[in-house]
């Protein structure tokens, strides 16, 4: 969604700062972009359809500015719409993340007022409204505080006024953080795009107004109450923010994660043996998650029965709203996410803490929106996840759910074994011949309109996984389904040639995913196999090794490397596939 990123300091350099700050953000999905600068007591302002790539500004030397890159939802992908705004007298330039809900009958009232507005926008309200607050003498920040709390919806703002050497801004539901360095602030939507300048990081919290310039000082922006400014330290390594020597974030991460797997093995034990507690005392709990946090989420369903003879509940979190007549003071949900911001995820939460439930938060932002509105809560560890496709953070929530179920039966030393057997097994995954024979399969399926992913028991979340990862990178129709749906309809579309990937691990699904393999054969199609048994009825087969309980950790590799292979045979960003976002903050 769209991204944020503003420089307010000592040094004239705001143009370039916030242009490679936007860079930093552009993992986030967007469209078009744009900077604002003061210059004297003026604004200067360029916007650009399309992306940023090797763009440079040409806008003049400032100390302050603010930057956005847009993803657009109220009007088409123009300059025009384009952020930052500006009001009729050009004095003020705003940004804006969310949605105002009732920005129609807003500029109703302003148009009434002869503001004239030069956008599609749901934002161009906002700068009026703080232009005539201005107008009828409210003073630059009360008039920004006046006019926030009139939205309907989940917001942030970014405001500028030349006439002062400031930014204010404000938040509800969209996230904002802000970065102090040494004679500098740093405003943004999230900290990977700041981690290169400071690491103390503010996270602004709901209905919090910051105005910075040489200091920064925080308000109530319901009651215009002064604040505390708490800035924490956060431990992200600048070069876990950045390609490095890889072509693409997306294969940077994928390669990521035998570090991340052993990492939760090694250092997680305590706060997962904290976790099992929490589970133990609840009366019911429900994993919840969107896209690929959901298949964590179902997977970690069948690791708590298979291992811990555990029930857990799961629900896609965009269903769970119609789920919770179920929830009491008693129950648990663990919100399972990313980024920590999945407005499909915030919304549910939002409503079982109303209801009194426990909220866990299993995230991997620290100081995001669920992290924050979480009673108790575990960060993931995957680092900075960038490339909008999650890998390592798919990974290690796994690692951590299969942990926990062994801890839930106080065996999590032999989770720890595990672990670190299948981080060895994804580290010979990623080792040059295996990637080589994914690359030649990737040549033949690059020319398929259509492939089908089955799986039974936990292999049944890798299938979902898998069909998820290739679809949205390659933009080849994939369907992931359990092996034993397939003759309730989906077998009527194979025939001659239709590749079928089969998930095949050596435990109670072999036999029955293999007969599976077989009707897929016996009506023409292209049999896969990802499994450690070279099955006759394979046509390709990628060697999994069997690592028990934790098998499910490596088997989703070839999956992700497949996806990422076809996307770039077939010439797309894997880092930032059509019409998606990283972070999903509006409905
Ligand atoms: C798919 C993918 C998405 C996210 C989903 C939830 O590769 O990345 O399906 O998993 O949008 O995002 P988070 O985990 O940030 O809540």
């Amino acid at each position: 969604m769209c991204g944020i990123f503003s420089y307010i300091g000592a040094s004239a350099s705001a143009p370039s700062v916030i242009l490679d700050g936007l860079k930093t953000l552009e993992y986030r999905g967007y469209d078009s972009w744009g900077i604002a600068v003061k210059y004297g007591r003026k604004i200067a302002l360029e916007k650009n359809v399309g992306k940023i790539g090797g763009a440079t500004v040409s806008l003049p030397k400032s100390t302050v500015g603010i930057g956005h890159t847009r993803w657009a939802t109220h009007g088409g992908v123009t300059v025009k719409n384009a952020h930052p705004h500006l009001d009729c007298t050009e004095k003020l330039a705003l940004l804006h993340n969310g949605i105002i809900e009732n920005y129609e009958t807003l500029r109703h009232r302003l148009r009434s007022k002869r503001h004239r507005f030069r956008s599609e926008t749901d934002t161009e309200v906002a700068v009026h409204m703080i232009e005539e607050n201005m107008q009828e003498g409210m003073d630059f920040l009360q008039a920004v505080r006046n006019a926030f709390v009139q939205f309907s919806g989940l917001n942030a703002i970014v405001v500028m006024n030349s006439d002062t050497e400031q930014i204010v801004a404000a938040k509800n539901g969209s996230p904002l953080v802000v970065g102090r360095g040494s004679n500098a602030f740093y405003l943004a939507s999230d900290a990977s795009g700041i981690v290169r300048h400071t690491k103390e990081i503010h996270f602004l919290k709901d209905n919090e107004l910051v105005v910075l310039d040489t200091s920064v000082a925080l308000y109530d922006v319901t009651t215009g109450n002064k604040l505390p400014v708490r800035f924490e330290t956060i431990d992200w390594k600048v070069e876990e923010a950045s390609l490095g020597n890889f072509p693409h974030f997306m294969i940077k991460e994928i390669f990521d994660q035998p570090k991340v797997i052993r990492t939760i093995a090694n250092t997680y034990a305590d706060q997962i043996d904290d976790l099992a507690d929490v589970i133990k005392t609840a009366k019911g709990t429900f994993l919840i998650g969107a896209g690929t946090a959901y298949h964590a989420s179902l997977a970690g369903v069948y690791l708590f029965s298979k291992i811990a003879k555990e029930h857990l509940n799961t629900a896609m979190a965009s269903e769970f709203n119609y789920l919770e007549d179920f929830l009491t003071k008693r129950s648990l949900v663990i919100a399972l996410s990313q980024s920590g911001e999945t407005i499909d995820i915030v919304e549910p939460l939002t409503r079982a803490k109303g209801k009194g439930s426990t909220i866990f938060a299993l995230v991997n932002t620290l100081g995001s929106t669920i992290y924050r509105m979480a009673d108790r809560k575990l960060l993931l560890g995957a680092g900075p996840e960038k490339a909008v496709a999650s890998t390592k953070a798919y990974i290690a929530k796994l690692s951590i759910l299969l942990m926990l179920s062994f801890a839930m039966i106080k065996r999590t030393s032999e989770a720890k074994k595990l672990l670190l057997s299948a981080a060895d097994e994804v580290e010979r995954l990623l080792k040059d011949q295996p990637v080589r024979a994914l690359e030649q399969l990737s040549d033949t399926l690059s020319k398929k309109q259509h492939i089908f992913t089955v799986g039974r028991g936990l292999s049944f979340a890798t299938a979902l996984e898998a069909a998820l990862k290739i679809k949205e990178v390659s933009y080849i129709h994939t369907e992931g389904l359990a092996g034993g749906e397939l003759k309730h309809g989906t077998i009527a579309l194979i025939e001659k040639g239709t590749p079928c990937i089969v998930f095949a691990p050596s435990d109670e699904t072999y036999e029955a995913i293999i007969s599976n393999a077989m009707e897929i054969k016996a009506r023409g199609g292209t049999i896969i196999g990802i499994s450690p048994i070279r099955a006759e009825v394979f046509d390709h087969w990628i060697e999994v090794k069997d690592i028990k309980d934790a098998s499910i950790i490596p088997q989703i590799i070839p999956a992700q490397l497949l996806s990422y292979l076809l996307a770039v045979r077939k010439g797309f960003d894997p880092d930032k596939p059509r019409n998606l976002a990283k972070s999903v903050t509006v409905k």
